[in-house]
């Protein structure tokens, strides 16, 4: 059994509350900076859309070997289709020379919009 030494309760009590106030921010300060931080390149990693494609504007390798069955760098996929397709092709509704995307998007619907506005502003400058 536990002793409640009633004398001290009260000033206890309070000491509690602040520190769970005080948690309670630092966790939800925490939460919101992490989330505010992922930009399209980290959910492009996170995807795996690099183990095919390679991107070399961002240094990002695609794992196929050189020469390989590989598809397009996207150093300039953003001179060539815009943010709502970007999201229509992830999510296979939208084709590509008569053919659907090889995988479909995983992430949250949030993630998709990042991804294909970022994607969008892969533009290789002349
Ligand atoms: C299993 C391999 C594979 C994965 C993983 C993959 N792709 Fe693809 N992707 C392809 C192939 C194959 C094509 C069609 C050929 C091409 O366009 O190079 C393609 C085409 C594309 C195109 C059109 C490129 C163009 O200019 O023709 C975009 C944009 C694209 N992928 C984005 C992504 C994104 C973003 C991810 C991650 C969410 C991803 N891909 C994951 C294989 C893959």
């Amino acid at each position: 059994m536990r002793a409640k030494p009633k004398t001290i309760m009260f000033s206890k009590r309070s000491l509690i509350s602040s520190v769970a106030v005080l948690g309670f921010f630092m966790a939800t300060g925490a939460t919101s900076r992490s989330g505010g931080e992922k930009d399209g390149k980290a959910i492009f990693l996170e995807s795996k859309c690099s183990n095919c494609h390679s991107i070399s504007s961002q240094d990002i390798k695609g794992l196929r070997p050189e020469g390989g069955a590989k598809p397009s760098d996207l150093s300039n996929v953003g001179s060539k289709f815009k943010a709502e397709w970007f999201e229509k092709w992830l999510m296979k509704e939208e084709t590509l020379y008569n053919k659907k995307h090889m995988k479909k998007f995983k992430g949250t619907p949030e993630d998709l919009h990042t991804l294909a506005t970022w994607l969008e502003t892969l533009k290789e400058k002349k």
